[in-house]
């Protein structure tokens, strides 16, 4: 069965990577979420996309500007009415949020522009506080990231993250010891892709899945779906 995971939340409906978004996702059913990390001036681990805040709040600047008071103070409702009162989730809330249910979540770790030194270190201990382990799945475009995370915890799942045509994936993933490839759905079709990883015990969990086609092969090969919207990845692949 092909695992759902409502990307930034259910971000179709909500406004992305807040706990309004994550909450519908699990109200749609899907069995989990992706979100994106990224810290703030004093540390704290804090869920948003950009590496500004400007697209999706009130505010301008970058996130690493802020402290978490001051992002706690911005308006997270993307402009989609109905959400003023959404903020900018840390991620222990989020956690939190899905500690008495069995919701997976797709941690992405935002290394792309700002590099967070220390970022791997303060996850692995929010995770164990939270007693979080065997429900996260680490990803990044930042591959020197996951190596950092593969050395500080050998046994911590995580996934690749990519955008083009990188050839027979699933052999660079499997080099790097990681557990999925998340390739960019435009991909999935390249000659080899599915089988070659499948064959090769790689998961892949595409992104971003919206339209109906790619669902349902998504769910022919019983592999990942992020989505924006996880009611229609839920009809499709759950029916
Ligand atoms: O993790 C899947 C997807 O979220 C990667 O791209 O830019 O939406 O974070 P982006
Ligand atoms: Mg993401």
């Amino acid at each position: 069965m092909s695992l759902i995971l409502a990307h930034r939340g259910a971000s179709g409906y909500a406004p992305e990577n807040t706990l309004e978004a994550f909450r519908l996702a699990m109200d749609m059913g899907a069995d989990g979420f992706e979100l994106d990390v990224h810290l703030s001036l004093d540390g704290e681990l804090v869920v948003i996309h950009d590496e500004r805040v400007d697209r999706t709040t009130n505010g301008t600047g970058s996130v690493g500007s802020f402290t978490l008071q001051e992002l706690k103070a911005l308006n997270a409702s993307n402009g989609m009415e109905g959400f003023s009162g959404a903020r900018i989730p840390t991620l222990g809330e989020v956690y939190d949020l899905i500690q008495n249910t069995s919701h997976v979540i797709n941690v992405e770790i935002k290394t792309d522009e700002a590099l967070y030194p220390g970022i791997v270190e303060k996850l692995l201990k929010l995770e164990e506080q939270k007693h979080m382990t065997g429900r996260l799945i680490y990803s990044s475009f930042n591959h020197y990231t996951l190596m950092e995370l593969k050395a500080l915890s050998p046994k911590s799942p995580f996934g690749i993250l990519y955008s083009d045509g990188l050839y027979e994936p699933w052999k660079y993933a499997a080099s790097l010891g990681a557990k999925f490839i998340h390739p960019h759905y435009r991909t999935l079709l390249l000659p080899g892709l599915i089988e070659g990883s499948l064959q090769a015990g790689i998961g892949i969990n595409p992104w971003t899945v919206n339209d109906e086609q790619t669902m349902a092969l998504c769910a022919k090969y019983n592999i990942g779906i992020i989505t924006n919207y996880p009611d229609k990845a839920v009809r499709i692949a759950k029916a």
